[in-house]
């Protein structure tokens, strides 16, 4: 029986691949323009990390998880996000000290067992960013910038940046017990599948997919309708600086995010492009609570996490396919003696060329010379060159521009310079 790959986990490959390379990239380059530093955190962790970190309540903890016990009996998993873990070796390693500001990001695999369909995977890969520090909503505003540039430069079509808040705790709290209140009253018309989440996770039912739920949702009091004013002021805050930076944005209550640990400013990059029900590129928000909740000092934090294969799906441009510079042939030979010593100036001049920057293929099959040629011709290559039998007697190999189909005489003592001329 074939062994096949896990369901909803991807094989990459190129031209796809080529892709990927060129989104990650973006992701570093931006990242470094931004001052954000690479963090690399295990895609395994102690399950009772996420239960913590991401929420009993969430469908992630209770249901997506890919948990397992390893050989001593420990309870593992593998990440579900990229938040929880940058938080537990902040705290671990004491990199969170007050008063000074950490920027991280992050690029890995994430894992959540889900319902695979398009756009939505059990193996994923997330790029996300942490900002652990500052208070103010400058911060929000600074990290919802990032995103959104890293996601124009790479060229996703169709994006919108939507946002909400959920207000600081103290504010929020009674408000929750209200909107219980408010469920528990009205429980005929909330979703059977909903009914288990009134007590731990009642926003949800804003960002919840069925029309009933969606016409229930339409009658409830908002969130952002009974702000206090430390959590309304923060909110113009954030605001205001995207628009100074000229990032536009559209204020949706229905933004409530997935994961328990967000207050104030919650955000998500959406692209029609990716249909009704899946259309989240990334999403993110302020999560102060975090960092203390997991064993740390009181530390404000903000981030987002971005989902690779969403980006793939909506980039415009399909990648380019790279050309070799040289293709270097060497026909077979019935002279053992100058066979070898095609061999030897072939391939060490091959390994040279490489080694000054350029893409040089070698025929590695030992094909005749027809053979060879249609191999050059297949990959596109700029040149060719040719170290055959007469060219190794004569002293002089024969290059060949494929474009102009000109050729040339070039003594071996002189092809490098020659190359490093044209190339
Ligand atoms: P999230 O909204 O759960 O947030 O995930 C962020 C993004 O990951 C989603 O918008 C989506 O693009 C992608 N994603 C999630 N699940 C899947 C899936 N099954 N298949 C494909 N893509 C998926 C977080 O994970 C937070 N840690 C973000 C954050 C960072 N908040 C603060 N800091």
């Amino acid at each position: 029986m074939k062994i096949q790959a896990i369901k909803g986990m991807n094989d990459i490959v190129a031209p796809e691949s080529r892709l990927w390379q060129m989104v990650e990239s973006k992701a570093r380059e931006v990242c470094r323009n931004w001052g954000y530093e690479e963090v690399r955190t295990p895609i395994v962790e102690s399950t009772a990390l996420f239960h913590r970190g991401v929420g009993e309540g969430t469908d992630i903890v209770e249901k997506e998880m890919y948990t397992f016990e390893d050989r001593n009996g420990d309870s593992l998993s593998l990440r579900p996000e990229g938040t929880a873990g940058v938080v537990r070796a902040c705290v671990e390693h004491g990199w969170t000290i007050q008063n000074s500001i950490l920027k991280l990001f992050y690029i890995g695999a994430m894992y959540r067992h889900e319902k695979p369909q398009k756009g939505r995977y059990r193996q994923f890969h997330q790029f996300g960013i942490e900002l652990f520090g500052p208070t103010s909503s400058r911060a929000d505003a600074e990290v919802i910038a990032l995103g959104w540039e890293f996601l124009k430069q790479v060229g996703v079509k169709g994006l919108e940046l939507r946002m909400s808040t959920l207000a600081s705790e103290s504010c929020r709290k009674p408000y929750l017990q209200k909107l219980t209140k408010i469920l528990k009253d009205n429980i005929e018309r909330v979703p059977q599948d909903f009914r288990p989440r009134i007590e731990t996770n009642p926003l949800r039912i804003f960002d919840h997919k069925s029309e009933e739920a969606k016409a229930l949702a339409a009658e409830l009091p908002r969130l952002m309708d009974s702000l206090d004013e430390e959590s309304a002021q923060h909110f113009e805050g954030v605001k205001r600086h995207l628009t100074d930076m000229g990032i536009p944005f559209v204020i949706d209550p229905n933004v409530v995010r997935g994961l328990d640990y967000y207050v104030h400013t919650a955000f998500e990059y959406v692209s029609s492009e990716l249909g009704r029900t899946q259309n989240a590129v990334g999403g993110g928000g302020r999560y102060d609570g975090l960092v203390e909740l997991m064993g740390g000092r009181p530390t404000p934090a903000v981030g987002f996490g971005i989902g690779l294969e969403r980006v793939l799906m909506l980039l415009s441009e399909k990648s380019e396919v790279v050309r070799p510079d040289l293709f270097v042939a060497i026909p077979e030979s019935e002279n053992a003696e100058v066979q070898q010593k095609s061999e030897e100036f072939g391939f060490k001049l091959a390994v040279k060329v490489r080694s000054e920057g350029h893409y040089v293929e070698v025929d590695l099959d030992g094909r005749s010379m027809k053979g060879q040629m249609k191999r050059a011709v297949k990959l596109n290559s700029r040149f060719v060159l040719i170290v055959g039998e007469n060219e190794v007697q004569s002293g002089k190999v024969v290059l060949k521009d494929m474009d102009n189909q000109s050729q040339v005489e070039v003594p071996m003592s002189q092809i490098l310079d020659i190359l490093s001329e044209k190339l």
